[in-house]
């Protein structure tokens, strides 16, 4: 992404296409202006009937490089010139059991300088990808950490100032989930019937190619990927699977749910097990926010397809092909015991101006806007003054929200438990309990910041220091 470009975007003032107006548009009208631009299928190819395509399942990462480097990768009935680490779009799952430690070389084949978040992960300063650890074209860069958090669904993306945003577009993220023996001890669905699903939009050219074209008010994508596959399907077992779903977009905002109209049993968010399950028929889930999902198809007759549905978009974004098979692997009520904060020591108040500020500052690499005392509860209130909606990440723990006055005027269950990533809206103001207490982010510098990764690349984002 040139800087020249963002400056041009962001003195336009008005956006030409926003979220809401989007909102308003049907699927076939996107459908026939897709198929019109030749985008929708890619390289020329016509449909083939209503044939989906196979919904791609990265492989686990077995090596200890991780390099991010231009690649023609399989995005579903044909291949499209992506970024990719080691080839693979979406990257390869990472696949840890806490405790375990974690040693990877990055290596950055890209014309551009990059580093690798994994975001989620409780690491100290120098294995959190901060961007002022990026390396240049032919660089690399050195993580070893243990992990030292519970089990959940994490991932990883690059993270290098003014360039995550097209670096993440063009295909560099993957999972990283994390595993205990509190969840084992839940037998949870696995191997083939745990899924993750990495949910996110993408704009193609007319030769089939990734286009990453930015709007100040966040990157609008012409058409949906699962797993780095267009239009993707699955064939499902009659059984109880579970969805571990990414909202991986840049901008976009899904509002999940399932064509048969069932619930979801939600049992888990961005930082694992939530204390009891809920069931539930929609989630609204923005960019970096994570869901554990368990979805039965056992009742489900086989033949028939359910829709992994967007309200929002109107894509279907995974159809389930249910078939003949029946797996009684039915689960019992999961929970997890989430514990309380406390009371706060002190307040702290950040406002999210325009699409580029913090409390009224651009990010700047060198300066550190406050400081936290490691080990003491705090209370952050987030407001926001025009141009949201800002999904709010914060590195280096997990908070707990505590309530959202204005706009939506409320929590919903799947912003219980820990979290580390916060919608707000135009209107709202949220106040969340925050405690950096594990030990590797003592003396550490952190970021929070605008997972819009437009906002962010603008300078929507602060360091912020945790001091012994
Ligand atoms: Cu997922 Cu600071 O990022
Ligand atoms: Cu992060
Ligand atoms: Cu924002």
């Amino acid at each position: 992404m040139k800087r020249r470009k963002f400056v041009k975007f962001a003195g336009m003032g008005v956006v030409g296409i926003n979220l809401g107006l989007l909102t308003s548009c049907t699927k076939e009208l996107f459908q026939d202006e897709l198929i019109e631009d030749g985008l929708l299928f890619g390289k020329g190819r016509p449909p083939i009937g209503n044939s989906r395509n196979l919904l791609k399942r990265p492989q686990p990462l077995l090596v200890d490089n991780i390099t991010a480097e231009p690649c023609s990768c399989d995005v579903g009935g044909g291949n499209s010139n992506v970024w990719a680490f080691n080839g693979s779009f979406p990257g390869p799952t990472i696949d840890v059991r806490s405790g375990d430690r974690f040693t990877k070389r990055f290596n950055n084949n890209l014309q551009d300088e990059s580093i690798v978040h994994w975001h989620g992960m409780l690491v100290n300063h120098e294995n959190d990808g901060h961007p002022i650890f990026a390396v240049p074209p032919g660089g690399s860069y050195n993580y070893d950490f243990v992990v030292n958090q519970r089990a959940t669904l994490n991932w990883y993306h690059p993270h290098p100032h003014g360039k995550t945003g097209e670096q993440v577009n063009m295909g560099l993220a993957g999972a990283f989930i994390i595993r205990d023996d509190e969840e084992d001890r839940l037998s949870l669905p696995k191997d083939n019937y745990e899924l993750p699903l990495i949910i996110r939009d993408a704009s193609f050219d007319k030769n089939g190619d990734i286009v990453y074209n930015p709007r100040s008010g966040g990157f609008v994508g012409k058409t949906y990927l699962v797993n780095g596959t267009k239009e993707p399907y699955i064939d499902v077992d009659r059984a109880v699977y579970r969805l571990r779903v990414l909202n991986g977009a840049n901008a976009r905002i899904f509002d999940l749910s399932l064509s048969n109209n069932a619930d979801f049993r939600l049992i888990g968010n961005d930082g694992g097990l939530l204390a009891s399950e809920v069931s539930i028929s929609n989630i609204v889930t923005s960019p970096a926010e994570r869901l554990d999902l368990l979805v039965d198809f056992r009742g489900i007759a086989s033949g028939t397809s359910v829709m992994l549905h967007d309200a929002i978009s109107g894509w279907d974004l995974l159809e389930f092909k249910v078939g003949a098979k029946t797996v009684s692997n039915s689960i019992s009520t999961t929970g997890s015991s989430i514990s309380s904060l406390g009371i706060p020591v002190r307040t702290r108040e950040f406002s999210f101006d325009g699409m580029s500020k913090i409390n009224g500052k651009l990010y700047d690499m060198n300066r550190i806007d406050w400081e936290v005392p490691f080990g003491e509860t705090e209370e952050w209130i987030f407001t926001t003054n025009g141009n949201a909606p800002h999904p709010i990440h914060i590195h280096g723990a997990y908070f707990q929200i505590q309530e959202r006055t204005g706009g939506r005027g409320q929590l919903f269950p799947w912003e219980e438990g820990w979290k580390d990533t916060v919608l707000l809206h135009d209107g709202e103001t949220v106040k969340i309990r925050i405690k950096f207490d594990t030990i590797e982010t003592k003396g550490g510098t952190y970021l929070m910041h605008c997972h819009k990764l437009e906002h962010e690349d603008m300078g929507m984002m602060a360091n912020f220091k945790v001091v012994p």
